[in-house]
């Protein structure tokens, strides 16, 4: 195994990783912890803006979609996109940005807008005033050193109701180097804390045999809900 320090992952890193379809994050049923904590994302509000940052083809959007709010996504990877829009049988076009380098991917009611451009090429001059956003396997996804120019562009969108449930890991990093990286509680306060109020939701046992190929003996998924201060 490669030494945990040195891990790091790329866009060729992900290319690959849909190419071959090993898509082992992937789940074909919405995110346990954001349907047992939805109502503290939404917060009672109706049509609002959820960003969904490296969104990859996660059936959560369309899940929200459904409910009437307006989905704003950003992937790299375009198969994944287009492999969002097919699987979920949304009608789209798509518009070319070549200012970042890429392109959005918009369903017929504009309700469901998938930029496809590598996140830190993102701003809110695109799109800003989030309502919500929801972070799961985001953060976790990106190398550590990107994280606090992450936990900026991210901050720099978000409206002043925004409610952002931010979902991580917890195992033992020495044994597993990832991704998905290990983000502490300290860090995500750190990183944070000086413009968003945290406050730990959830924390819940995920460990099963497939695992187990990671070396590790124990794994957490965690739930933190921020808003702005
Ligand atoms: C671990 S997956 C999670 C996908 C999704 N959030 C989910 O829960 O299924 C991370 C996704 O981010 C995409 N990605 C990685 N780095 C990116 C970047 N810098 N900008 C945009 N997308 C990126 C990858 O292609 C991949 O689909």
């Amino acid at each position: 195994m490669s030494n945990p320090q040195f891990t790091e992952v790329s866009q060729n890193f992900w290319e690959d990783i849909w190419k071959e379809q090993q898509i082992g994050f992937h789940r074909d049923h919405v995110d346990l912890l954001l349907e047992k904590h939805i109502d503290k994302l939404i917060n009672g509000r109706q049509r609002i803006k959820i960003f969904v940052p490296l969104c990859g083809k996660s059936v959560d959007m369309k899940w929200l979609w459904d409910q009437g709010h307006t989905i704003i996504g950003v992937e790299s990877v375009r198969s994944a996109v287009e492999e969002f829009f097919k699987e979920q049988s949304i009608k789209y076009t798509v518009s070319d940005l070549p200012d970042i380098g890429g392109s959005v991917f918009t369903s017929e009611d504009e309700r469901m807008k998938l930029y496809c451009c590598d996140l830190f090429k993102f701003n809110s001059k695109l799109e800003g005033g989030m309502n919500a956003v929801w972070d799961r396997g985001s953060i976790v996804a990106i190398n550590r050193d990107e994280r606090q120019r992450y936990a900026e562009l991210l901050t720099s969108l978000l409206s002043p109701d925004c409610r952002y449930l931010l979902d991580t890991l917890e195992y033992d990093e020495t044994k597993y180097p990832g991704p998905p990286f290990y983000l502490s509680e300290q860090e995500i306060h750190n990183l944070f804390g000086d413009k968003l109020s945290i406050t730990r939701l959830d924390r819940i046992d995920i460990f099963e045999e497939a695992f187990k190929p990671w070396g590790i003996e124990s794994l957490h998924e965690k739930l933190f809900l921020m808003t702005v201060k």
